[in-house]
């Protein structure tokens, strides 16, 4: 077996939003009041505590972790940018320094700030605007530090989600012309941050969700439409737009597709028994189908900013890391340049709409007692790191 080489990067992946705790000046914290749904409060009070966090990524194993920053926190106010946030960012990106480990730093994963929320948010004339100022300001006060930079979270999804699904702020019902206007807003502002960021030495990506689609009875030409328009409408079609303006693609891997016209539009395999808490079916051999096809698409290295599965007994758990790694390692043995896969998550945190009941971490969360253990998963993630990464 051609090992993965030493400098590969094995590690775990956050949000701000899902973990810091306190995060009183975004959009969400104000969507979960108005809407009585269940509060973030502290989260996984990730803004104290990291430094307990990062002593367990160590002893894990991983030699990278992805985290984003907090838009709000750093700019609670239109005016007003908040030093102390900066220190605190700059502190937690040197004591994984210290430690050995990456970071990854995504600068936009989902919330705005409430003041520009309140104004719009995306479709305030303005917000390309605020944006160039908030990831220029990110650039002066972190840039040196930071190799590899996330400009957006799943652009696609968040359309989907914020302006057809109505599942999250701001939750405006079907609103098709407005996710057509937002989904240029965010191309444009990934190539704003792009070319903020950019540097000699420096990777610059999105964080794509990309499915594994597939089409059955070919033949059905609607099938082929069906699929034209999920893969220009979804991340796959940020990819396609953004392939210029990456330096690296970071795929977040989930779901499997099937088209299957008269019988169903798009969905997963839905005679497949193998699924997460959250009914996702696990299909692991789409991280080799989707890592190969966007490397046809962009041709540039590919890292799995995310993967990972809601399953709270940890039955599952293990299984899934040994065959989406076994499956992502082919992909890496056939000449797709893989740099690094990050398991989503580290710790069980806020699930968005979902709350805290999904359960994607490898260290278990107690809110109660806001203690975190490891689950076994864990320790297997580990032995899988060693036995997949050449020895000198
Ligand atoms: C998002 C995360 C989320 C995870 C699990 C990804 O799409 O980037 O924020 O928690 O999926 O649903």
């Amino acid at each position: 077996m051609i090992k993965f080489p030493k400098s590969f990067l094995w590690g775990s992946a956050t949000s701000s939003y899902q973990t810091e705790g306190g995060n009183k000046h975004s959009d969400w914290w104000y969507w979960e009041i108005r809407n009585k749904r269940e509060r973030s409060g502290p989260a996984c009070d990730f803004w104290n505590r990291y430094p307990e966090y990062f002593e367990y990524l160590k002893q894990g194993g991983m030699n990278c972790f992805r985290l984003s920053v907090e838009w709000a926190r750093i700019q609670p106010q239109k005016n007003r940018w908040d030093a102390k946030a900066f220190e605190r960012y700059r502190e937690i990106i040197r004591d994984l320094r210290k430690e050995g480990i990456e970071p990854v730093v995504t600068l936009w994963h989902f919330t705005l700030p409430q003041w520009l929320a309140k104004t719009g948010g995306w479709l305030n004339p303005q917000a390309l605007a605020y944006f160039e100022k908030y990831v220029k300001k990110a650039q002066k006060e972190l840039g040196h530090e930071i190799r590899y930079w996330i400009t957006l979270n799943e652009p696609g999804v968040y359309i989907f989600k914020s302006y057809l699904e109505a599942d999250w702020p701001p939750q405006k019902g079907i609103a098709l012309f407005d996710a057509i206007k937002v989904r240029e807003v965010l191309v444009r502002a990934h190539q704003i941050a792009f070319s903020i960021l950019k540097t000699k030495i420096n990777f610059v990506s999105s964080a794509f969700n990309l499915s594994s689609d597939e089409i059955k009875n070919t033949w059905n030409p609607v099938n082929h439409l069906v699929k034209y328009f999920l893969e220009n409408f979804s991340d796959w079609g940020f990819l396609k737009r953004l392939k210029n303006e990456l330096d690296f693609i970071g795929i977040n891997y989930y779901f499997h597709n099937i088209i299957n016209l008269p019988y169903q539009v798009a969905g997963d395999n839905k005679k497949s028994k193998d699924r997460s808490d959250l009914g996702w079916e696990i299909y692991p051999k789409g991280i080799y189908l989707v890592s190969k096809k966007a490397f046809s698409i962009a041709k540039k290295p590919i890292m799995i900013t995310e993967n990972g599965i809601a399953d709270d007994t940890d039955k599952k758990r293990e299984n899934f890391l040994k065959e989406h790694i076994r499956w992502l390692h082919r992909a890496f043995e056939q000449g797709t340049p893989i740099i690094g896969y990050l398991h989503w998550s580290l710790v069980d945190n806020f699930e968005w709409a979902l709350g805290k009941k999904p359960r994607f971490g490898l260290l278990a969360m107690d809110y109660k007692k806001m203690k975190f253990l490891p689950r076994n998963s864990f320790w297997f993630y580990k032995k899988l790191i060693e036995t997949y990464t050449e020895k000198v």
